[in-house]
């Protein structure tokens, strides 16, 4: 029998829910910043070990129906020539992509040379998991990956990126193609490597108008994805799921479909049976709102009772949360969620 959540992904019955959450390795973890304490978040990721250690540890504590592969969306940077740092206030970047000139300086890199740290944490990951339960590797999405290239690290309203975006459509297109390229061959690595299913985060697609996401956002994923599904890695490995997450999804649920996605990953603002319904015959990945894990105990219990009735038992719903876990999270009450959905989704909702 298959794991429970890649069945869940190919929308085949579960006798569960299965559930993992995104971020699921971080600070809110003793344990992480134990590791954290010796290394800085750059080297944790380039050290597969430490990747690899710290991939595993939510898996031990809380018995997740899915690992995934610890790293940044931001590791494929530098090896493009944009070289990332991590300070207190996240990431920032050394130079960032101002215009056409700019753009065309950008390497498309191979993942193999580049950044074979990554492939060796997964091939270190699956054998630390031993099949207990699946490994999902993941990329950025070319959208969000050029709102931290264009604005040079993190922002509110990402004035810069939407300016480029509309003075000057055709270098910007070009760095989607960019890191289109990039993040297919990146995905085809992770998966040649072992990655058993993969998610591409489109953290910041949620701040386009709807032909925006449309043109610079579901575009290159779309590409990506058949690029993915058309290889010859994708294939031998039994086709692995594909998932596509977009923060503030509300306004594209129609158009979601056309990514190619086996499986939509939908943030807490939506409510998960309409979202269904929208989407078409996909499966679903979500959606309590992460900052519910603050609530005490029954309200923790409640929430998750109310995402299971939302999805309802049609087959297809991956547990999870809505965006990332936040750093201040009590591991209890990840405790608590996880054991809910075991409880209430084999009872049935
Ligand atoms: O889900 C997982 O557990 C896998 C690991 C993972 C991390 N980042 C580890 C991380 C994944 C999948 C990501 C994705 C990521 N990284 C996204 C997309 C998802 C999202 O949250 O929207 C984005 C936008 C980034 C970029 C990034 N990395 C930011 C903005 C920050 C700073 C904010 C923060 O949480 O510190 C990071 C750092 C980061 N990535 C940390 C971790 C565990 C914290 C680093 C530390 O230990 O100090």
């Amino acid at each position: 029998m298959d794991h429970l959540f890649l069945r869940a992904c190919r929308r085949e019955p579960v006798e569960r829910v299965p559930v993992w959450f995104m971020r699921q390795a971080g600070r809110y973890m003793p344990e992480y910043r134990a590791v954290r304490a010796g290394a800085s978040f750059w080297e944790m990721c380039r050290t597969p070990e430490l990747a690899c250690q710290v991939t595993l540890q939510p898996i031990e504590r809380f018995g997740f129906d899915a690992a995934i592969l610890f790293s940044d969306i931001l590791v494929v940077l530098p090896p493009m020539g944009l070289e990332v740092e991590f300070g207190e206030g996240g990431p920032s970047l050394t130079a960032r992509v101002e215009r056409a000139a700019d753009v065309e300086r950008l390497a498309v890199p191979d993942p193999e040379a580049s950044v074979p740290f990554v492939m060796e944490a997964v091939r270190q990951i699956r054998r630390g998991l031993a099949d207990r339960v699946p490994l999902i590797g993941f990329a950025g999405a070319p959208f969000t990956l050029a709102c931290y290239a264009v604005e040079g690290g993190g922002s509110k309203q990402w004035e810069r990126t939407k300016s480029m975006m509309f003075a000057d459509p055709v270098a910007f297109r070009r760095l989607l193609d960019k890191l289109t390229a990039t993040c297919a061959a990146y995905l085809e690595a992770q998966v040649a490597a072992g990655a058993q299913a993969v998610q591409l985060f489109d953290s910041w697609a949620g701040i386009l108008a709807r032909t925006d996401f449309r043109e610079f956002a579901l575009g290159p994923v779309a590409r990506i994805i058949e690029s993915l599904r058309g290889s010859r890695t994708w294939a031998e490995r039994g086709g692995v799921p594909i998932i596509y997450f977009v923060n503030g999804c509300a306004p594209y649920l129609g158009d979601l479909a056309q990514s190619g996605a086996d499986v939509l990953g939908i943030d807490w603002r939506v409510d998960l049976g309409e979202a269904r319904r929208r989407v078409g015959p996909v499966a679903v990945q979500g959606n309590l709102d992460p900052t519910a894990l603050f609530a005490p105990e029954e309200v923790v219990r409640q929430r998750v009772a109310d995402v299971l009735g939302s999805a309802g038992s049609a087959p297809g719903h991956i547990f999870n949360l809505g965006h990332g876990i936040l750093p201040g999270t009590d591991p209890a009450r990840v405790a608590t969620a996880v054991e809910a959905v075991r409880e209430l989704s084999s009872a049935g909702v």
